[in-house]
């Protein structure tokens, strides 16, 4: 395992940089998730893997928390870190990368020999862009420089990583969840839909070990039909020109949202969300979870009955997920709920903090973990990865 340079370990803090050389001295040894009763542990006997996100930058600081790191250990097999992989954490500018903190998380993920997922080489969708690729100037030749960006940026960061990325989200949410159509992007302005082909096609050749993932947020119900519709009719365009993708990542960040028409999982959705299901696993496609959490919105506020409706509706959607033979990867956005991404956005209208995560703000163990466990329980064993 190398140690950061004394550059890199200015940048990240002397904390982090000895995480990056080995495990911090009050971790508690791994190897990580493998307790019987771990929420891995019980993934694992049924050929299923699970594991969260963990945040390392100044969104999303839950690496810093010792008991954080801790319950990673205990219950998770695989990591992804949760931002500092994106564009907006490795692109100071168009020349240069800084690795600092992705090095950071994924060392401490490896130390405990957990799996490590890569999100995401392209989150399409400006809102997320850094600010210099917003305003980018493409030059004379705009095609030809908007792929070799996009192309440069992919294969540096697969193949800086090799091997020990074992699943990339390639393109993240590249679906207007309005209009079903391609979302428009500085990239696509010059390369059409081609953006994601070329994605697909710049992970391929960087790291052909990896499963390479269309990852979006697509849900049930009448309101998301539009979704749906748009995301199949990318894969099966993907498919049909053989660009390689291997999964759909289903976000499942589910839990009824204020404007969701749809906020509970009963038999109407459990139908429209397995009509989709069918089609992408028809095409050839697995699944993966990739974010994991239910949101607590418009929920009522006393936390036991709120609790309730939150792992209620989890387990019923995880055992429509575990039914799919071709589902294995399922990582939590987050274990507890006080870093959850959810705490401060979309805030419910009583001001009371939001529980989206397994384990609450005391690192205990919350109804939603014991849903998840359940399910995992209740799945049908399939083949593992
Ligand atoms: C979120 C992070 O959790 C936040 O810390 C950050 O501010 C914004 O991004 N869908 C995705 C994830 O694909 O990358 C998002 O993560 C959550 C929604």
């Amino acid at each position: 395992m190398t140690c950061l340079t004394r550059r890199e370990t200015l940048a990240a803090g002397v904390a982090l940089a000895a995480a990056a050389c080995t495990s911090l001295p009050q971790d508690p040894a791994g190897p990580a998730g493998a307790a019987p009763d771990s929420l891995n542990g019980l993934a694992k006997t049924k050929g299923l893997a699970f594991g969260s996100c963990l945040g390392g930058g100044k969104d999303s600081y839950s690496f810093r928390d010792p008991q954080v790191r801790a319950l990673m250990i205990e219950q998770c097999g695989m990591l992804v870190p949760e931002n500092e992989l994106k564009w907006v954490a490795l692109r100071p500018d168009a020349k240069s990368f800084d690795f600092t903190r992705a090095d950071v998380l994924i060392a401490f993920g490896e130390t405990h020999g957990m799996k490590i997922r890569g999100h995401t080489l392209l989150w399409h969708n400006m809102q997320w862009f850094p600010e210099w690729l917003k305003t980018y100037d493409f030059g004379p030749r705009p095609a030809a420089e908007a792929e070799r960006l996009l192309r440069e940026h992919i294969t540096t960061v697969c193949t800086r990583y090799g091997t020990r990325i074992f699943s990339y989200d390639v393109v993240n949410e590249t679906i207007d969840a309005k209009t079903g159509e391609m979302r428009d992007t500085v990239f696509t302005r010059h390369l059409g839909d081609k953006v994601i082909d070329i994605a697909f096609d710049a992970a391929k050749q960087a790291a052909p070990h990896a499963k390479l993932v269309y990852n979006d947020y697509m849900s049930w119900g009448p309101g998301n039909a539009v979704h749906r519709a748009g995301v199949l009719k990318l894969l099966a365009r993907l498919r049909k020109n053989n660009v390689p993708v291997d999964t759909l990542g289903v976000q499942s960040h589910i839990g009824p949202g204020a404007s969701d028409s749809t906020p509970q999982y009963g038999a109407a959705e459990d139908k429209d969300w397995r009509a989709f299901l069918d089609e992408a696993t028809a095409m050839g496609l697995d699944l993966a979870i990739t974010e994991f959490d239910v949101g607590d919105q418009v929920l009522p506020a006393d936390v036991a009955v709120r609790d309730k409706m939150v792992a209620d509706m989890a387990r019923s959607y995880l055992d429509a997920m575990f039914s799919y033979p071709q589902l294995r990867t399922v990582m939590a956005w987050g274990l507890v709920d006080k870093y959850s991404w959810l705490r401060n956005r979309w805030p419910r209208a009583d001001g009371l903090p939001k529980r989206p995560s397994p384990y609450d703000d005391d690192y205990q163990p919350k109804p939603l973990r014991e849903a998840i466990a359940e399910s995992f329980r209740a799945a049908p064993a399939r083949a593992s990865i």
